[in-house]
């Protein structure tokens, strides 16, 4: 199934048959649009995920009975890595995300399998230590999380598991939470251990932070674990405290644009400003009064004391204290269903993130300054951590394919590359899937 002119689908993003009609998930149709959306045949693309998910385990492991499990990926409004330095964010969960095919096995042994990833991994439990291995690759997430739950439950038992996902890979949206969520889902509801959903993502994060050793914040984890369909998520990262806020798929459409830009320096670039942040809480401390987290400064401790600080670090603090501005204007303008002024806070916060904190690229820059010029656009930021990958524009209902043409050709002339473009809504929480 293919989509039309330029109607901006899922087709173009992940594939010709990952396609959801609007009608199809009762939605209101934009005036004028509907006839494009209508005209593409309705079904659930998680369907096909089962499907792979089924085919796999019949072809690896023997076939047999499996329970089905989901959770989403996410995209983060404003509040750019602010998580690990005890500032708020506004995360949202995703209609895209990683199912998983699970059940219990009593010889010991785990055998994870991906549609989407090399290698298939089959370990005894006493060969998972307190750290990931090389060669265990993505497995390492779901590995990571069987330890988390093995402790909370007190129960180790192994498990076959066969992973598929419709969130792209390394590309901002967060599969890697997905994958952890997805695993601690499951694992919880086959051990009947009835760990809460806050305790599932505190697994999943310290499987990301002392598993795998990538020294993310709790953001992502959260964002999918506590996803509600149709809702962000406002989290003050200290606590942690949420609150879930309704985002009006009616009012506004987020359009994911991916740049293709291999997101080469993440990991490294990404630990560097976890040490920055480290460093600038430091000066503060001590020049200024100590906080425990350098989200908490005002912009004028910081100007206090800018002549005197690295200039690295200073910038890398500014982004910090003055998108704990944006992130407060932004969870309000979202309150006040106020999407233009929401926008703002985007634009205001790729510029912070791309100047001060310096995890854009050109690429990034250029798609979203292209989003920016278009009619009904009410802002853009690229999304997760920066270093490539995807952008977010806040659209209006009705402009998505003209934005999606428009930056298109932009962003070809100047780059060469195709970029990909694909619709996303606020989707549900993890959970169990009937089959
Ligand atoms: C990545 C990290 C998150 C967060 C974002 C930036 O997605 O995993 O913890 O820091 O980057 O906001």
């Amino acid at each position: 199934m293919e989509a039309r002119g330029h109607a901006v689908t899922r087709a173009r993003f992940l594939g010709p048959v990952t396609i959801r009609s609007r009608a199809g998930r009762g939605s209101r149709l934009a005036p004028g649009r509907g006839a494009e959306f209508d005209a593409l045949v309705t079904f659930d693309p998680r369907a096909r995920l089962l499907d792979a998910i089924e085919s796999r385990t019949r072809a690896e492991l023997g076939g047999g009975p499996m329970r089905y499990f989901f959770a989403p990926g996410r995209i983060n409004l404003v509040g750019a890595h602010l998580d690990y330095s005890g500032g708020d964010v506004m995360p949202m969960a995703i209609d895209r995300g990683i199912c998983a095919g699970v059940r219990l096995r009593d010889d010991g042994r785990i055998r994870l399998h991906s549609v989407d990833q090399q290698p298939a991994v089959e370990v005894g439990l006493a060969d998972v230590g307190a750290r990931a291995e090389l060669r265990w690759g993505w497995a390492n997430y779901a590995l990571g999380v069987w330890r988390g739950v093995a402790a909370a439950s007190g129960a180790k038992i192994g498990f076959d598991a066969v992973f598929a996902g419709d969130v792209a890979m390394a590309s901002g949206l967060s599969s890697s939470a997905a994958l952890e969520v997805v695993t601690g889902v499951a694992l919880d509801a086959l051990l009947e251990a009835g760990i809460a959903r806050e305790e599932l993502a505190r697994i999943a994060h310290r499987a990301e932070n002392d598993f795998v050793g990538v020294r993310c914040g709790i953001m992502d984890p959260y964002a999918s674990a506590l996803g509600q369909p149709g809702k962000a998520l406002w989290m003050r990262c200290q606590g942690p405290r949420w609150e879930h806020v309704p985002f009006d798929p009616a009012a506004c459409e987020v359009l994911v644009m991916d740049t293709r830009k291999p997101r080469a320096l993440a990991a490294s670039g990404f630990n560097e400003r976890v040490e920055q942040c480290a460093a600038a809480r430091a000066f503060l401390c001590e020049r200024v009064r100590v906080e425990q987290h350098l989200a908490s400064y005002q912009p004028a401790d910081l100007e206090a004391v800018a002549g005197e600080m690295d200039p690295v670090l200073y910038q890398r603090a500014r982004h910090v204290v003055t998108e704990m501005g944006r992130i407060a204007a932004g969870a309000a303008a979202l309150r006040a269903h106020d999407y233009a002024a929401l926008g703002a806070q985007l634009d205001a916060s790729h510029r912070s993130t791309a100047n001060d904190y310096d995890v854009s690229c050109d690429e990034l820059d250029a798609i979203t300054d292209a989003a920016r010029q278009c009619e009904g656009v009410f802002g853009a930021r690229l999304t997760g951590a920066g270093f490539g990958g995807c952008a977010i524009a806040l659209v209006a209902p009705g402009y998505e394919d003209r934005v999606a043409a428009r930056v298109r050709e932009v962003f070809r002339a100047r780059f060469g590359v195709e970029p990909g473009f694909d619709l996303l809504r606020a989707g549900d929480g993890p959970g169990e899937l009937s089959r």
